[in-house]
């Protein structure tokens, strides 16, 4: 099994956001949801979400819409990201407060989240810990949580055809974006050894050749 190898765990150039933002997540983005959908199964949710590594913000406005009396606090440490997402989220900018900081040092707006959602945020972290923390400190009892991110194929020629199937069409930025995101990705022991060490209860499953979704209840 290929080693991990980390890429910058902010995304804060301006032509790598415009080229993550441009590209499409419709199908991952919107399974997220859904699978989110299923697991808080009340369409009348009335309380607080976090996103934690919002990035241009498309998760927190599909959230909002599959949640329509929901608030979203969605927090990113890239300003250029913070910045684009303002524009995107501002037909419901009612429901979704923007918080530009970085994991484990951001100070939050609220102690404590009835939902609290990441995706594709684990594996740019140097140290994993920092969301499994996070996670802990800002869930309330009963909190539902669902982490999705991509999993580390066994080698670089995997990844090379993981790109070359799901990117074909897309910038050469976010290509080679996606590439080193899947280099720099855990695999799935890895992050049952994290959850065990954090000691939260979530339950962990591989859901397509690239992706794993974590999701539990708070207790
Ligand atoms: C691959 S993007 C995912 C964005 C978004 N969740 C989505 O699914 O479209 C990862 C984001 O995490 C942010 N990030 C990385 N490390 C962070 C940290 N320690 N605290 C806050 N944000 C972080 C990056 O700046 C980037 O915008």
């Amino acid at each position: 099994m290929m080693d991990r190898q980390m890429e910058p765990e902010l995304m804060d150039d301006p032509a790598q956001v415009k080229a993550y933002a441009e590209a499409d997540f419709e199908i991952p983005h919107q399974q997220f949801i859904d699978r989110l959908r299923e697991f808080v199964a009340e369409p009348g949710f009335a309380g607080a979400a976090l996103d934690l590594g919002c990035g241009p913000g498309d998760i927190c406005v599909r959230f909002a819409k599959a949640f329509p009396f929901s608030t979203i606090d969605a927090v990113d440490g890239s300003e250029a990201m913070i910045e684009y997402a303002e524009t995107f989220t501002a037909p419901i900018k009612d429901r979704i407060r923007l918080i530009h900081g970085r994991l484990p040092f951001v100070i939050l707006p609220q102690q404590s989240y009835a939902i609290i959602l990441s995706n594709s945020l684990l594996h740019h972290l140097p140290d994993p810990q920092v969301l499994w923390r996070t996670i802990k400190k800002t869930a309330r009892p009963g909190a539902r949580v669902a982490v999705m991110d991509l999993l580390r194929p066994a080698s670089r020629k995997t990844a090379e055809a993981l790109v070359e199937t799901y990117a074909s069409q897309e910038a050469e930025l976010l290509r080679r974006d996606f590439y080193h995101s899947l280099l720099a990705a855990f695999t799935l022991e890895e992050i049952e050894e994290q959850l065990k060490k954090s000691e939260l209860p979530l339950h962990i499953e591989q859901i397509s050749d690239r992706h794993v979704f974590i999701k539990g209840i708070i207790p």
